[in-house]
């Protein structure tokens, strides 16, 4: 294999992670005669294509780096972020970008979705110490509680439930966690003075598009009550910026998250079978399941299966950070994606690639309520966040693999 369990080569610099950049910028990066002495050499058995992944990320390490440091020439400050769902998979990826930046963070998550080891984690990669508060967002009193703790000035709200088959079996469950969720989140924001706050959207508000790539101009409509609360609580937002000058948001309409932070540490560990494609391709490549179904092979793409916007989730991380740090009075939504879709069997071919192993496949029927291509025009977060996501879909599905294949049972493999 290109890329065994454990091969895959490390950079100390990344991990544990440096500390929280102000000045640095990516001139001096490049200045500090990359590629750096502390780069241990990828093991006998990797071959130079993980020299070209790691070439690769030094690249999107020095433009992280120059985004902090954009940032940071803008707004010195150092704030106190609440992040509800910070243990789930974007919002852990998330804590670690705000903690890198410098923010202190205290995370509200009640673990229905996550594991307490991702917080330790985020610890181990950062360095720095995190509060954590085990509370459910539809307890209000409980939310409360945390707010009277803490001097939280601004909130990025990853908290929810996202399982679109789930939510059309079980519409009341959803639209309880979700919308009380965020209403209690919203009146103890208000209540203690607390007016910035970044929503988790997601690109299922556009339905089956009319327009390719989508700009955030695009009609919204959506088929599943998932999606439902997605575009309710965006409304609220909406109606609350109108109501009240002191709101601000930025919806962030997120396309297709996949990737592992680096270290291998930190990833997407879904309960039960997985519902979305790079986790279920990534258990085949590990040996946990036998093959994937490929939902329809007779769509209007270029090879006929579906086409989707790969991001990866540390490029998120960072688009949170960008969003936080541009927030102005009013609500705005963002696209986050690349502008560049893949097709299903592409992901299958580039998995194999780079992980080595082979990846059976079936092609079977459609997928109820699914859509042929979703791919973002990511113009207006490039130009109004000065942010872009530059992880190419190799080092993606390689860092995706890193994490798989080192925790195979996700985090719960940790204590053996
Ligand atoms: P996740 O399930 O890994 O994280 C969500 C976290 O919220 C979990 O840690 C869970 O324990 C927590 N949570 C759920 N209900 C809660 C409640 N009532 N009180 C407190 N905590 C609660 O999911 P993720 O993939 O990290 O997604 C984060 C957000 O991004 C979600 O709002 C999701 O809808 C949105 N989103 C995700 C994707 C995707 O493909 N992953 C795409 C678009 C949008
Ligand atoms: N697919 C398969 N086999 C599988 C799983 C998925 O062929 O076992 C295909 C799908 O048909 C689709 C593509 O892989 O063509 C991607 O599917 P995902 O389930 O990974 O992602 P979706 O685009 O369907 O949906 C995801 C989230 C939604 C979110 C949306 C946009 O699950 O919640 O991205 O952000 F709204």
């Amino acid at each position: 294999m290109l890329f065994p369990a454990g091969s895959w080569p490390t950079d100390q610099e990344d991990y544990p992670a440096e500390a929280p950049v102000t000045t640095l910028d990516l001139a001096d990066i490049l200045d500090s005669g990359l590629p750096n002495p502390t780069i241990q050499k990828p093991k006998a058995d990797t071959t130079s294509a993980a020299w070209t992944l790691l070439d690769e990320h030094q690249r999107n390490r020095a433009a992280d780096a120059s985004l902090r440091s954009r940032i940071a020439d803008r707004n010195l400050m150092s704030r106190t972020i609440l992040v509800t769902g910070g243990a789930g998979y974007i919002g852990s990826h998330t804590v670690v970008a705000l903690l890198e930046r410098g923010h202190d963070v205290v995370i509200v998550d009640n673990l229905s979705n996550s594991s307490p080891k991702a917080i330790d984690a985020i610890e181990a990669i950062t360095g720095r110490s995190v509060v954590f508060h085990e509370v459910d967002l539809t307890d209000f009193e409980a939310l409360g509680t945390v707010f009277e703790q803490h001097p939280i000035e601004a909130v990025v709200h990853f908290a929810g439930l996202k399982a679109v088959g789930e939510s059309v079996e079980k519409p009341l469950w959803y639209y309880r966690t979700n919308l009380v969720s965020t209403m209690n989140l919203l009146e103890q924001m208000a209540a203690h003075d607390v007016w910035e706050l970044v929503f988790s959207s997601s690109a299922t508000v556009y339905g089956d598009p009319e327009v390719l790539p989508i700009p955030e101009t695009a009609k919204t409509s959506t088929t599943n009550p998932y999606g439902h609360t997605k575009l309710i609580i965006e409304e609220i937002c909406r109606d609350l910026a109108a109501s009240d000058k002191r709101w601000s948001f930025s919806l962030l309409r997120y396309f297709n998250p996949i990737g592992a932070h680096r270290s291998g540490e930190l990833g997407e560990d879904p309960r039960g079978i997985p519902n979305n494609l790079v986790p279920y391709v990534m258990q085949v490549a590990v040996g946990r399941r036998d093959q994937l179904e490929v939902f329809g092979g007779d769509w209007d793409t270029h090879d006929g299966s579906g086409v989707r916007d790969y991001i990866h989730v540390v490029d998120l991380a960072m688009g949170h950070l960008a969003a936080l740090e541009n927030l102005e009075p009013g609500c705005e939504p963002f696209n986050l994606g690349t502008g560049t879709g893949s097709s299903v069997l592409e992901i299958i071919k580039t998995t194999e690639n780079v992980t080595g192993a082979s990846i059976p496949y079936e092609i079977v029927g459609r997928r109820d309520g699914d859509i042929s291509t979703s791919l973002a025009d990511p113009t207006k977060a490039n130009e109004k966040l000065d942010w872009r996501a530059d992880r190419s879909l190799d080092v993606m599905l390689a860092d995706s693999w890193n994490w798989q294949s080192k925790h195979p049972m996700g985090f719960d493999d940790q204590a053996e």
